[in-house]
This record gives C-alpha cells, structure tokens and sequence, in this order.
C-alpha cells in the first residue's frame, strides 16, 4: 500500500475508537490530526485530548494504528487539556500528605519533548511510581534495580524524590559522591552499591535538612542528575519517583525518552485511585505504562500457614484488567522487607529466600524479559 493510502487506513481504523465521554469516534469529533505514516510505516498522529476523557484512550488509538497491515510503530502525540486537570479537585491533587510545590502542574504543560541525546549510554530507562505515597515504590525500585544488577547488567538507580529521598536507606550508603573531571566540567560520580550505580539528592544534602523545592527547579535537578552525573554506558536505569502526579513525573518524561513506568499500590481501593490517576498522567504524556505491582499483599503469620489481607486483596489487579494494563504481580507483607530496609540492603540479596525476594525476583524478570521486546530508545 502507498504511503498516503496507508495514513487513509490509519484513520479509518482509528474511527472505530469512539470516546465513551461524547459518544463520537475520535476521528469524527476532531480529536485527531496530522496523521501520517513514513516509508519504514512509523505512524504518527496528534491526539488532542479533552477534560473527562479517560485516559484509557490514547492507548485504544494506539493499538488501532498499531493494528493496521503495514504499520511498524506509533508515535502519537498527545495535546494536554488546559488546567485545570480533568477531574481532577484541588483536593485530589493534595492527596498525599507532603507539601505541593507550586509550578508546573498536570494538564498545564506542553506534550513532552525530551531532547534526544540525554543519557545516551543508558540502554533503558524505567521509572517506578505510584499516584500515593508509602506504598512501596522505593522498595520496588531498590530491588529491581539490584535485581538487575545480580544478573550482569550494568544498573542504575536515580532517586527523583527530591522531598524525601529513600535510597541513601535503603541501600544503607552515606558516603558522599566524589566528584571527577577539570575545572568547568566537574561530573558527579555515582556510587556504586550492592552493584548498582546509585544518585540522590540525599547524598548532596546535609541529613536531615528538609528538601523544599518549587517545580522549576526540580526539574533542574533532575535534569541535573542525568546530565552532570558520570553514569557511564548502563543496560537499565531504574528512577525512583515521588508520590503524586506532579513536577517531578512531568519534569522527567520532558526530560528523557523513557520506556515505561511501574505503578506501584497497595491492594485497597483509596490507593488504586490514586494510581489511575498517576496511570492516566503518564498516558497523557505518552508514556507506556509497563504494568501494576500490588504491594503488601498478605501477611503470613510467622509460623504458621494463616495469610492475613491486612490491606486487602486483588486491587491492583483489577485496576491492571480495567485499565488493559500489565499486571506484574504481588509482593506480600514481609517481614524480610522491613529487616532489609533496617540493614541497607534490597531484600533479594538480604533474605533471597523470603516470600518477599520470590515475587520480586519474579517481577524482575518478567520486566526484564518485556524491556527486551521494546524498540530502542531514541
Ligand atoms: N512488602 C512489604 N513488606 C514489609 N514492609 C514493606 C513492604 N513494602 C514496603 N515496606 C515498608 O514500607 C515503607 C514504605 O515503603 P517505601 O519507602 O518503599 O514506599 P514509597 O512508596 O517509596 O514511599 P514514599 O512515597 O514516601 O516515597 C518502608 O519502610 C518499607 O520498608
Ligand atoms: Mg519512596
């Protein structure tokens, strides 16, 4: 087929996405334009998206064009309602409990840009977030990335939670990174630990001082720690986020071609929310969510084979089923996590015999063996 008889079936398959939220395919109501597909068959189309559409959308247009005979890939690029963010309240916004700098905010940017060339060395780039906070997006962050590193890939881990970052904890490290290079050029050098190359605002800031930043200048930062950090040729870097929908998961996505985001939740219904709210941020801004891990699953009773469902049970694997999403699989309630976070060391390399470290080892593998299916970043 032509090219231009390509594009021709690229919008007719994307007719038969209809928007729940007006009852007209997206095609017939404006909602896209610019469709084009090049001589490799990279399809690619601008998506406006509108308030209450549901962020499931973008996807279902995706995986129309991608179904069309011919098409190779889609990019498609998505234009951001205006602020407010849809259904979204002020309120929701504030729901995790730490102080909301002001700046950027959902809704209110341009559709990302990230400047091609930006850690060039680094093969994949994922990062593990969450809409809530405490959840476990650390932990899951920390043992995938040594994980990783137990396998022989080269590993980094990049803690984006500048208000309260985790990871010096978590991999029990207080040194300071040296710094390397001449005069005008400086680079920070990553720590190496437990064989992962780590970087935190947490190393650079004196312990205990609170980290109070507005939104442009946590974009800084991160910009910052991907540039001006000595990361060297890496197979995977694992980004930490922090909780909520804000800065710092706009800043990152403008910031760098990324390969996917984890969602990371708690199996009860008031933190699911929150993540689909975070699942649907990412889809906004075009970023694959690569699948949902359900933390703090089950309690089994030391000695004994009673599970206690301390949280409850299976919601994050509903929100995955409804929202058409991988789900990765469900970490339980483990004492070994908690040991592990005390001692400084990821729970699949303190405890790898714990309940904990097998549905993680598990998680790790089946994302190592997705990443690998993935075409190159840009
Ligand atoms: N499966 C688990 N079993 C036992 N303890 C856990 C488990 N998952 C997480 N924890 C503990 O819960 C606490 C919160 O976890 P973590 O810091 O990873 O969450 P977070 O989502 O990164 O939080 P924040 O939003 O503050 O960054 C930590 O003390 C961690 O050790
Ligand atoms: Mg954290």
């Amino acid at each position: 087929m032509s090219q231009g008889g390509l594009a021709t079936a690229v919008k007719k398959a994307l007719t038969g996405i209809v928007n729940p939220a007006t009852g007209q395919d997206v095609v017939d109501g404006g909602q896209v334009s610019a469709v084009d597909v090049d001589a490799e068959g990279n399809a690619r189309f601008v998506f406006s998206l509108r308030r209450g559409d549901p962020g499931v959308l973008v996807r279902r247009a995706r995986a129309a064009a991608g179904g069309v005979e011919g098409v190779k890939a889609v990019k498609v690029d998505v234009q951001l309602p205006q602020t407010p963010a849809d259904g979204e309240s002020p309120a929701d916004r504030q729901s995790d409990a730490r102080p909301r700098p002001q700046g950027l905010q959902p809704g209110s940017v341009p559709p990302p840009t990230p400047k091609p060339g930006i850690l060039a060395g680094v093969k994949r780039i994922i990062a593990i977030s969450s809409g809530k906070g405490g959840v476990g997006k650390s932990m899951v962050a920390t043992n995938l990335a040594a994980h990783a590193a137990a396998r022989g890939l080269a590993t980094g881990l990049l803690d984006a939670d500048i208000y309260g970052p985790n990871i010096p904890v978590m991999f029990g490290e207080r040194r300071r990174p040296p710094v390397s290079g001449a005069k005008g050029s400086e680079m920070i050098e990553p720590l190496e630990s437990h064989g992962v190359r780590l970087m935190s605002l947490g190393f650079l800031l004196d312990r205990a001082q609170p980290a109070i930043m507005r939104g442009p200048l946590i974009a800084g930062i991160l910009k910052q720690f991907m540039e001006q950090v000595a990361w060297g040729d890496l197979d995977l870097m694992v980004v930490d986020m922090p909780p909520g929908t804000g800065d710092a998961q706009l800043s990152l996505v403008q910031t760098v071609d990324l390969d996917g985001a984890v969602m990371v939740t708690t199996p009860q219904k008031v933190a699911t929310g929150d993540v689909r709210r975070g699942i649907k941020m990412f889809e906004r801004v075009n970023t694959r969510v690569l699948g949902v891990v359900e933390n703090m699953c089950g309690f089994q009773i030391p000695g004994s084979d009673e599970v206690v469902d301390l949280f409850g049970r299976g919601g994050g694997e509903e929100l995955a089923r409804e929202l058409s999403i991988p789900f990765l699989g469900r970490v339980p309630i483990d004492i070994a996590v908690r040991e592990a976070g005390d001692e400084g060391r990821p729970t699949v390399l303190s405890a790898p015999d714990s309940p904990a470290a097998a549905s993680l080892e598990k998680i790790g593998a089946s994302l190592l063996e997705t990443l690998a299916t993935l075409p190159a970043r840009r």
